[in-house]
C-alpha cells in the first residue's frame, strides 16, 4: 500500500496542472491498470438538483481529473440516502483510493463510514455536514457556515424594514425550506427562526421546496391560495426563488422590493446562476447569500496532504459573500 502511494504521489507531483474541459475524467472502469496509473476517487454527489448542484458536481471533476493524475468515479444518488450508501459499499468493493461524499442529509452515516474506515480509505465530507457519533468517521470535511449566510440574510432583511419604516408588525414571512435534515436547510431556517423569535415577524408557513424551481413554485401557488397576507418569502436556494416568483406572477402579484406597495419580497441564497444574479439587478430578489460550491480545489489539496501524510484541517469553511444590488454592495 505504501509503494503504491508514494507511486501515486509522484504522479500527483507530475500531473499538477489545470484540467481542460475536455478532459476524460467521467470514465469509469477501474481497472487494475486504472488504478496503478490513476489516483482512484469515488464521488458520491447527492444529486442534481439546483444550479449549485452542477456548479459542485463541476468543480470537483476540474480538479480530480485525468490531468491532474486522477481516475473519478461518480455516483448521482438521485436525492436518496440508500443510493448514496449504496454507491459508497461499491467504492469500498472497487478499493478506491479516496471517497469524497456530499451528502443528501445529516444523519445515518455511521455505519457505512465506519465500513469505509475499516477497509482503511479516507472519506472526506463536503458541502452538507455528517451527524456521527465518532467523528474519526471521516478524514475532514469542506463546506459553508449554513448558519451564518442565514443570519446574512436576515440581517439584510433587518436593514431593509428599518430604511423603509416598516413596522415588524407589517412582516408576514413564508420559508420555502431546501430537503428537510439537510445543513443547508437546518442552517438557514434556524437563522430565521431566531430572528422570527427576536423581532416578532409574522411565520406564516414553513413548507419544503426540496431546493428545486418545480417544487418552489408549486409551494408557492399553495402559500398564496391560502394565504394572502404573505408579503416575505425566505426561498432557501435561489432554484425555488425562481419558482416561486413564477408562481407570483402567475397569480397576477408582483415579486419586487416595493414591500409598502403590496409587492412580494423574495430572499434566497446560493447566487451560481446568471439568471439569479440578473434577478437581484431586475429587483425581483432582494438579495441572495451567497453560497460558494467550488469545493474542488480544496480537495485537491486535502488528498495532496494526505499523500504527504500531512493532516489536513478538521472543518474548513469557504469564503461566501453576498449578492446584491449594485447601489447596495459596500
Ligand atoms: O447544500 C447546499 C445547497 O444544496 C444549495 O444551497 C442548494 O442549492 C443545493 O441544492
Amino acid at each position: 500500500m505504501k509503494i503504491r502511494y508514494i507511486l501515486i504521489c509522484m504522479i500527483c507531483l507530475l500531473c499538477f496542472t489545470a484540467c481542460g474541459k475536455n478532459g476524460k475524467q467521467e470514465k469509469d472502469d477501474t481497472t487494475q491498470s486504472n488504478k496503478d496509473e490513476y489516483i482512484v476517487v469515488g464521488f458520491s454527489q447527492l444529486g442534481a438538483e439546483s444550479d449549485w448542484r452542477n456548479a459542485n458536481t463541476e468543480s470537483i471533476k476540474k480538479s480530480l481529473c485525468r490531468e491532474n493524475g486522477f481516475e473519478l468515479i461518480i455516483e448521482d444518488g438521485q436525492q436518496k440516502q440508500a443510493n448514496q450508501i449504496m454507491a459508497i459499499r461499491t467504492f469500498i468493493q472497487k478499493e478506491v483510493d479516496f471517497i469524497v461524499l456530499a451528502p443528501v442529509t445529516e444523519t445515518g452515516w455511521d455505519t457505512v463510514l465506519r465500513e469505509a474506515k475499516d477497509a482503511g480509505i479516507p472519506v472526506i465530507v463536503i458541502d452538507r455536514m455528517v451527524d456521527v457519533q465518532d467523528e474519526s468517521l471521516f478524514t475532514c470535511w469542506i463546506g459553508s457556515d449554513f448558519v451564518s449566510e442565514g443570519n446574512r440574510v436576515v440581517d439584510w432583511l433587518r436593514d431593509y424594514l428599518d430604511a423603509n419604516e416598516i413596522e415588524d408588525s407589517q412582516v408576514h414571512i413564508a420559508d420555502i425550506q431546501g430537503t428537510l435534515g439537510a445543513s443547508a436547510q437546518i442552517g438557514r431556517t434556524k437563522a430565521l427562526d431566531a430572528a422570527v423569535e427576536q423581532y416578532g415577524w409574522d411565520l406564516v408557513a414553513q413548507v419544503s421546496g426540496d431546493f428545486t424551481q418545480t417544487k418552489g413554485k408549486e409551494v408557492m401557488a399553495n402559500l398564496l391560495d391560502e394565504h394572502e397576507e404573505i408579503n416575505v418569502v425566505y426561498c432557501e436556494n435561489d432554484n425555488e426563488a425562481r419558482g416561486a416568483i413564477l408562481a407570483i406572477e402567475e397569480a397576477g402579484k408582483v415579486a419586487g422590493t416595493n414591500l409598502l406597495e403590496g409587492e412580494i419580497l423574495i430572499l434566497a441564497f446560493d447566487g451560481v446562476s446568471r439568471v439569479a444574479q440578473d434577478l437581484v439587478q431586475e429587483g425581483k430578489i432582494g438579495c441572495i447569500a451567497e453560497c460558494n460550491p467550488n469545493h474542488g480545489p480544496r480537495v485537491l489539496e486535502v488528498i495532496r496532504k494526505l499523500l504527504a501524510e500531512e493532516q489536513p484541517e478538521k472543518l474548513f469553511y469557504v469564503t461566501e459573500g453576498m449578492w446584491l444590488k449594485p447601489d447596495e454592495t459596500q
